[in-house]
């Protein structure tokens, strides 16, 4: 080897990207907690925050596999200290970020915290640009489990640029933590930051509205949201999720029914399933939805299979996923405004497999009949029927 060659060499393997990487092994299933935007916006302080974990705890949730409490916007003082570390607002968080992340960690939960990618958060807080490494620093001292990381103030920036600056500092920090992308799916995150990082919004924000006009002119219906997911199943996979944003589910926009079908629906989508309801007050119907075992096992199947459209016509959706040892997951929609009767023979879908299945309807807890014989059902307005479909001759656990 010449005198220069072998310095070259560790000349690249220095240059070469070492933390170019984001954390492996996090997110094998879509990620699950509560997030603080959809209730409270920028109404958030500790109590807040340590009061909903409690009730997280003790509704169930959190033995259901909620398990992330993610503080989104508004957390922050309006300006960094003078070696330009990121504050907690004093008033609202007055013993800190870290000591609210024991608290959470003390009672078995994940912490969640929120920033962005731009120089300002949309609600004005200090943003992450240019502070990458000193902001994963931080995060990494106050136990942060997972980061939630925004789009606005980043005047005309190349996300594929931008995201992976944040990746890298959270990687040379050496605290794992969830990096999850909330760029609005303006760039197609889903054909490039599956290196980058562990979940991607797909689109822009939700609302407590399921098909009607939204409040703000940035946010949309559940069934629009529903809608643009179709054609992104490919996309996602252990590690690497659509996110088509955080759950309405059981906010007062929603009927129960349409909040059935919302949840519903993000588990055959195979979604990040993070409650955004005040969880201290939610109806019992609402906590039996959220903690339902069936419905969360087939969000949560170790196969990582986002599910896809099989039926659409003006009067009813028809979505599966498949789920590990050949089972699947149907959900059928009734998109009228009224009851309708909905019957279809299983051969009309798109991709359904050849072979008889036997079925278990998740909403009725009950059997439900095979495959050989028509879908006929009762449904009410924007309800849904949920069923796991077992290949016969299988035997159920
Ligand atoms: C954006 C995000 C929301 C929420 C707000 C906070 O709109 O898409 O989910 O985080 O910012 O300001």
């Amino acid at each position: 080897m010449t005198k220069w060659f072998f310095p070259l060499l560790i000349a690249i393997g220095c240059a070469s990207p070492a933390f170019a990487q984001k954390f492996d092994g996090l997110a094998q299933t879509p990620p699950m907690g509560w997030n603080s935007w959809n209730t409270f916006a920028g109404n958030i302080n500790e109590d807040l925050i340590k009061g909903m974990a409690d009730a997280i705890a003790e509704s169930g949730m959190q033995a259901a596999g909620y398990q992330y409490i993610v503080i989104d916007d508004c957390w922050e003082s309006m300006d960094r200290d003078a070696n330009g570390n990121l504050v907690a607002d004093p008033k609202k968080f007055p013993s800190g970020m870290q000591a609210l992340g024991d608290y959470l960690h003390a009672k078995g939960f994940k912490f969640g915290i929120h920033n962005c990618a731009g120089t300002k958060t949309c609600a004005g807080f200090p943003g992450g640009h240019e502070h990458e490494e000193q902001d994963a620093k931080m995060y990494a001292s106050w136990g942060v489990d997972y980061l939630k990381y925004d789009w606005c103030s980043t005047e005309g920036a190349d996300a594929k640029q931008r995201y992976p600056k944040m990746r890298d500092a959270l990687h040379a920090a050496g605290r794992p933590i969830v990096f999850s992308m909330c760029e609005w799916g303006q760039s197609k995150p889903w054909t490039w930051a599956a290196d980058t990082g562990h979940l991607w919004r797909t689109t822009g924000d939700i609302c407590d509205v399921w098909d009607g006009e939204p409040r703000q002119k940035w946010e949309h219906s559940v069934r629009k949201i529903l809608g643009w997911q179709v054609g992104l199943e490919e996309f996602a996979g252990p590690g690497h999720w659509n996110d088509p944003d955080m759950l309405e589910v059981g906010n007062e926009g929603l009927t129960f029914e349409e909040s059935r079908a919302h949840f519903s629906l993000w588990c055959i989508l195979a979604a990040p399933l993070m409650a955004g309801n005040d969880v201290r007050k939610m109806t019992p119907e609402i906590h039996d939805l959220l903690t339902d075992r069936d419905a969360i096992a087939i969000d949560q199947d170790p196969l990582g299979k986002q599910g896809y459209r099989v039926h659409a016509d003006e009067r009813y959706e028809v979505w599966m996923k498949p789920l590990e040892g050949g089972e699947l997951a149907v959900c059928v929609l009734n998109l009228a405004d009224e009851p309708a009767e909905i019957s279809f023979d299983w051969d009309t879908l798109e991709k359904m497999p050849t072979g008889t299945f036997t079925m278990r309807d998740v909403w009725q807890k009950e059997d439900a009949g095979t495959t050989d014989t028509e879908f006929r059902r009762q449904l009410k307005p924007h309800d849904v029927a949920l069923l796991r479909l077992t290949p016969m001759g299988k035997p159920t656990e």
